[in-house]
C-alpha cells in the first residue's frame, strides 16, 4: 500500500457556463475539481489550503474513517471550518473499499462547485470481480447555477422561502449542447468497437435526484458506492444526490456517437423543478469523420418521465449484494427516525420578509420533529472528546413523539419542529436498525439519506407507512446491499442496519443540501465507554479550532 499526498488550493477561479462567467470556487483551478485515484488499502494526505473568502472543509464521501474521524469533515460535527488563509490536512486509509466515492465540500452551499471523483482500484495484485475494462471514465453529474449558489443560499435562508433551482444540470462540469452557449465543451467520452467501459457515475448536484442513460446501449451495474452488487442489465439507473453507480457499457453498436444523458426525477411533489436535460457524447474512436460542413448529431437516449417512480422501484429492486452477507440478525438498538419537511409558522420577533415561504410561514424540515442546528464554536466531536457541556444533548429521540399516518393528507400543524441539537448515543459495537420513514407534511419526496462513517445494509424499501407486523416478513437478510447514502422511497420507508463498529460523532443527513439547512439531520454519536483516544486516534495538531 502507498501514501498519496495531494495539495487541494480552495480558490475563486473565473468560470464560463451557460454563455456568462461567474467567479466560482474551485479546487486548484479546477472544475470539477482533480479525481483522486487511489487502490485499497492506501493512505490519502490532503493538505487543503482555503485561499477563498469563505469557511470550507472537505468531506470525503463514503470513506469509513476507521479510527480516523477528525479527517471526516463536515462543518461543526468533527472539525471547525478552515478559515480563509488557513490550512488542514486530511490524514485516512481506505481500508476493504472498492469502487467509486467522491469528495465534497462540507459547508454552506460551496459543494455546488467544490467536489471530484475518489476512486479506488483493487488493492494491487487483485483483480475486479468482473472482466477487467478496457477504459474507465468518471461522469459526474452536477447542477449550475448562473449566480453565486452561496447568494441563492443566503437569500432563501433569509426569507425563509424555498431557493431558487438550479439554471443547469451538468456532466464533468458542462451543461452540454442542449444548453444554451454550451456546444463548445460537451464533454466526449470515448469508446471503442468490442471495447468494456466503466462508467463510474456519481450524482454530485445539490439538490436533484437523477436518472441517468446512455442511447442504445445497454448498463450493466457492477457496484454502487463503493461495494459490489451482484451484476444487472437496465437501459437507466437513478441516483439520488451523493449516491455513486458504476456501470460497464459495450462498444457493441455502429461506430457513431451517441448521448449520454440524464435529467431530473423529481424528487418532491408539487415542488418547482428543472425539466431540462444534460447530455454527453459517447465517441466511438471509428466512427466515421462527418464530411465537411455536415454535422453529424448524435443519437438521443429516451429518459423516463419525471415522475416515473415505477422505474426507480425496478431499478432499487435489483440491487443485491454479490453472495451471502453478514446482516445484524439480533438488534440492540431498533431505532424510527421520520424524514420531512416543515413549515414554521413566523416567529413573532421575525419581519413579514423573513417569512416569505407559503402562508408567511418559514421553511423547514425534521427527523423525529426535531430540526437539526449545528453548533458553531465548537465541533461536536471535540466537544464530546473534552467533555465541552451544553454544546449537544443526548436525548434525540429513538422513536417518533407522535405516531399518525405520515403519508396521509396531514396537516402541517401536526408536525411544527423544534429545533435542537439532539444526537442519538450508540454503544460501540451495537447492531443497529434504523426505520427511515418518509412524511408528506408539506411534500412527499424521495429523500437520499447519507451516514457518514459506515455503510449500512438496505433491507428492505416499500411504500406507505412501516408496518413491523407486516413488513419485517419482506426483509431481505441474506444478500441485501451495502452503501452509503439510501434513497428513501418517495411516501415510503427504507430499513438499514449496521454494526456500531467506528467510534466517532457520524452526521446523518439528507443529502439534498436545501433540506440540510432545514434542519433534516441528526448525529450518531458512537462510543465505547472507555475514553474517545482508547478508541480513535488523537486530534490532528493542525485540526481547525473555531
Ligand atoms: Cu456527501 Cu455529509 O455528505
Amino acid at each position: 500500500a502507498k501514501i498519496q499526498e495531494h495539495q487541494f488550493v480552495i480558490q475563486a477561479t473565473p468560470v464560463k457556463r451557460l454563455c456568462s462567467t461567474h467567479n466560482t470556487i474551485t479546487v486548484n483551478g479546477q472544475f470539477p475539481g482533480p479525481t483522486l485515484e487511489v487502490n485499497n488499502g492506501d493512505t490519502l494526505v490532503v493538505k487543503v489550503t482555503n485561499k477563498a473568502r469563505y469557511n470550507v472543509t472537505i468531506h470525503w464521501h463514503g470513506i469509513r474513517q476507521m479510527r480516523t474521524g477528525w479527517a471526516d469533515g463536515p462543518e461543526f460535527v468533527t472539525q471547525c471550518p478552515i478559515r480563509p488563509g488557513e490550512s488542514y490536512t486530511y490524514r485516512f486509509t481506505i481500508e476493504g473499499q472498492e469502487g467509486t466515492l467522491w469528495w465534497h465540500a462540507h459547508s454552506s452551499w460551496l459543494r455546488a462547485t467544490v467536489y471530484g471523483a475518489l476512486i479506488i482500484y483493487p488493492r494491487e495484485g487483485e483483480a475486479y470481480p468482473f472482466p477487467k475494462p478496457k477504459r474507465q471514465t468518471p461522469i459526474l453529474l452536477g447542477e449550475w447555477w448562473d449566480a453565486n449558489p452561496i447568494d441563492v443560499l443566503r437569500q432563501a435562508t433569509r426569507t425563509g422561502a424555498a431557493p431558487n433551482i438550479s439554471d443547469a444540470y451538468t456532466i464533468n462540469g458542462q451543461p452540454g449542447d442542449l444548453y444554451k452557449c454550451s456546444t463548445q465543451g460537451t464533454t466526449i467520452v470515448p469508446i471503442d468497437s468490442g471495447e468494456t467501459n466503466l462508467l463510474r457515475v456519481i450524482n454530485a448536484a445539490l439538490n436533484q435526484p437523477l436518472f441517468f442513460t446512455v442511447a442504445n446501449h445497454k448498463l450493466k451495474v457492477v457496484g454502487a458506492d463503493a461495494s459490489y452488487l451482484k451484476p444487472f442489465t437496465t437501459s437507466v439507473i437513478m441516483l439520488g444526490p451523493g449516491q455513486t453507480t458504476d456501470v460497464l457499457i459495450q462498444g457493441d453498436q455502429p461506430p457513431s456517437r451517441y448521448y449520454m444523458a440524464a435529467r431530473a426525477y423529481q424528487s418532491a411533489q408539487n415542488a418547482p423543478f428543472d425539466n431540462t436535460t444534460t447530455t454527453a457524447i459517447l465517441n466511438y474512436k471509428s466512427a466515421p469523420c462527418p464530411a465537411k460542413g455536415v454535422s453529424i448529431k448524435p443519437l438521443m437516449p429516451s429518459l423516463p418521465a419525471y415522475n416515473d417512480t415505477n422505474t426507480v422501484t425496478t431499478f432499487s429492486n435489483s440491487f443485491r449484494s454479490p453472495r451471502k452477507v453478514e446482516v445484524p440478525a439480533e438488534i440492540d438498538d431498533d431505532l424510527f427516525f421520520t424524514i420531512g419537511l416543515g413549515l414554521n409558522n413566523c416567529p413573532p420577533n421575525f419581519s413579514p420578509n423573513q417569512c416569505q415561504g407559503p402562508n408567511g410561514t418559514r421553511f423547514t424540515a425534521s427527523m423525529n420533529n426535531v430540526s437539526f442546528v449545528l453548533p458553531n464554536n465548537v465541533s461536536i466531536l471535540q466537544a464530546h472528546h473534552l467533555g465541552v457541556q451544553g454544546v449537544f444533548t443526548t436525548d434525540f429521540p429513538t422513536q417518533p413523539p407522535l405516531k399518525f399516518d405520515y403519508t396521509g393528507n396531514v396537516s402541517r400543524s401536526l408536525w411544527q419542529p423544534v429545533p435542537g441539537t439532539k444526537v442519538t448515543k450508540l454503544k460501540f459495537g451495537s447492531r443497529v436498525q434504523i426505520v427511515l420513514q418518509d412524511t408528506s407534511i408539506v411534500t412527499p419526496e424521495n429523500h437520499p439519506i447519507h451516514l457518514h462513517g459506515y455503510d449500512f445494509y438496505i433491507v428492505a424499501e416499500g411504500f406507505g407507512n412501516f408496518d413491523p407486523k407486516k413488513d419485517t416478513s419482506k426483509f431481505n437478510l441474506v444478500d441485501p446491499p451495502m452503501r452509503n447514502t439510501v434513497a428513501v422511497p418517495v411516501n415510503g420507508w427504507a430499513v438499514i442496519r449496521f454494526v456500531a463498529d467506528n467510534p466517532g460523532a457520524w452526521i446523518m443527513h439528507c443529502h439534498l443540501d436545501v433540506h440540510i439547512g432545514w434542519g433534516l439531520a441528526t448525529v450518531l454519536l458512537v462510543d465505547n465507554g472507555v475514553g474517545l483516544l482508547q478508541s480513535i486516534e488523537a486530534p490532528p495538531e493542525d485540526l481547525p479550532l473555531c
